[in-house]
């Protein structure tokens, strides 16, 4: 029996085809709009590249292995291996891992499958166990458990992602840990917090991006075919209209509403770097 494919990998790789056809990104994570970036689609290629730039000025001397969890298509492995790191990936998506391979090389190893199910070999430990962007697919309550077997003793963990915030009402914008649960999680662990960064200033103008393609794209390319069709096939339109009436209203909500912007982003969400460290033993 074939499984089912994820709704949001197919999503995640949409994305990226369409963003590297027409901007010639092959990034999945956000970008960092610093404030002599103007916010506007064309300028997201080098947004993405600010953020990888922080992140990896992030990896403290005398790193040599990085594990890159949900490597995505390789842009930040790419950038990694250029630095001179020795890097392998974990994927849980064969449609993304093969991106990757053929951004970063042949070479670069991957780990087919989700974070909480891949083995390693017991020996088999990094530096640094780094997730861009990754962080709040993976379940929580192992995430740190599993990261810290992978490390050697005094290695350090990087994450960078978004977490929810506790602002009461419900937000459009999904994903996410809860910031006080993933807080929790981390004051039971071993691990030393030796940064601790908010950046959800500098990632929130990539949701004013997303909110203007809803307004200026999607919404009138879709009023557009839903007239044609209407036209051409009134009956059919009807029916389905009639059949998708609450999936078509759930969608508009979620995302040509207008409330999938910056300023919402901001209020539900709290994006931040933290490097964290294993001890010595
Ligand atoms: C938003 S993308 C970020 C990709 C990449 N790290 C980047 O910075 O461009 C999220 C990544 O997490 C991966 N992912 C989702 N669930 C995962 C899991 N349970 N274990 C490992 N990776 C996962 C996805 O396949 C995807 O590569």
């Amino acid at each position: 029996m074939t499984s089912k494919v994820d709704s949001k990998e197919v999503g995640l790789v949409a994305g990226l085809n369409l963003f590297h056809f027409f901007l010639g990104t092959r990034d999945l994570h956000y970008g960092l709009w610093q404030d002599d970036l103007e916010v506007c689609i064309q300028n997201l290629p080098e947004a993405q590249k600010r953020y990888s730039d922080f992140l990896l000025s992030h990896i403290p001397a005398g790193v040599k292995r990085v594990l890159d969890v949900g490597c995505g298509a390789g842009g930040v492995a790419t950038e990694l291996l250029a630095r001179g790191y020795e890097v392998e990936g974990v994927s849980p998506s064969p449609l993304l891992s093969e991106a990757a391979r053929e951004q970063a090389g042949p070479a670069f190893k991957i780990h087919q499958g989700r974070f909480e199910d891949v083995s390693f070999a017991d020996d088999e430990k990094f530096d640094l166990v780094m997730f861009s962007e990754s962080f709040q697919y993976i379940t929580l309550d192992t995430v740190l458990r599993d990261a810290a077997l992978r490390l050697k003793p005094g290695g350090y963990l990087l994450i960078c992602d978004f977490f929810k915030t506790n602002e009461k009402g419900r937000s459009v914008i999904g994903g996410g840990h809860p910031i006080d649960k993933f807080r929790a999680v981390l004051q039971a662990s071993e691990l030393e917090v030796l940064e601790d960064k908010d950046i959800t200033a500098l990632t929130a103008p990539n949701l004013d991006i997303v909110d203007q393609m809803g307004r200026e794209l999607i919404l009138p390319t879709f009023k557009l075919i839903g007239y044609a069709f209407g036209s051409n096939h009134p009956w059919l339109a009807k029916l389905i209209r009639w059949k998708y009436d609450r999936k078509f209203k759930k969608m508009h909500r979620k995302y040509l509403s207008g409330e999938r912007n910056a300023q919402s982003f901001a209020r539900f969400k709290v994006y931040r770097l933290l490097l964290l460290r294993m001890p010595e033993q």
